[in-house]
């Protein structure tokens, strides 16, 4: 996935902030997710081509519990872990392939876990 970024401190957000606290980020700041299951971040991300892709999540997670997100691409979810990186400011990126459509596509990232997701940087399409 060469690109484009899409920053998490520009989608939508519910139950969660953005924040800029630990060093790293990309862009102007990263999201920290609210400690509940429940929060998300959704971008609306444009594709060129139909079909599979792949999504790049970068995150950090100064815990040792892992912090699982629901990622609903167009409706469509996978469920994916985020295990502590060592530090807030250390990011690390999970990688998933789903199917997008031709132009527009929304994808949004619930936290599943009572923790709350990890922090989130950005997404890579
Ligand atoms: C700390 C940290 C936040 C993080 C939070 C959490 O408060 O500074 O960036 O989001 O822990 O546990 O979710
Ligand atoms: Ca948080």
């Amino acid at each position: 996935n060469p690109g484009p970024d899409y920053q998490a401190e520009d989608a939508t957000l519910s139950q969660a902030s953005v924040a800029a606290n630990h060093a790293g980020f990309t862009g102007s700041g990263f999201v920290d997710y609210v400690n509940v299951a429940g929060g998300y971040v959704e971008w609306t991300v444009t594709a060129a081509t139909a079909g599979a892709h792949n999504l790049t999540l970068r995150y950090a997670n100064g815990t040792t519990a892992n912090r699982p997100l629901a990622v609903a691409v167009n409706g469509v979810t996978v469920n994916r872990d985020f295990p502590g990186t060592g530090a807030w400011s250390t990011w690390a990126d999970v990688t998933l392939t789903a199917t997008l459509n031709a132009g527009a596509n929304t994808v949004r990232a619930t936290a599943t876990a009572a923790t709350g997701g990890p922090n989130l940087d950005k997404l890579t399409v």
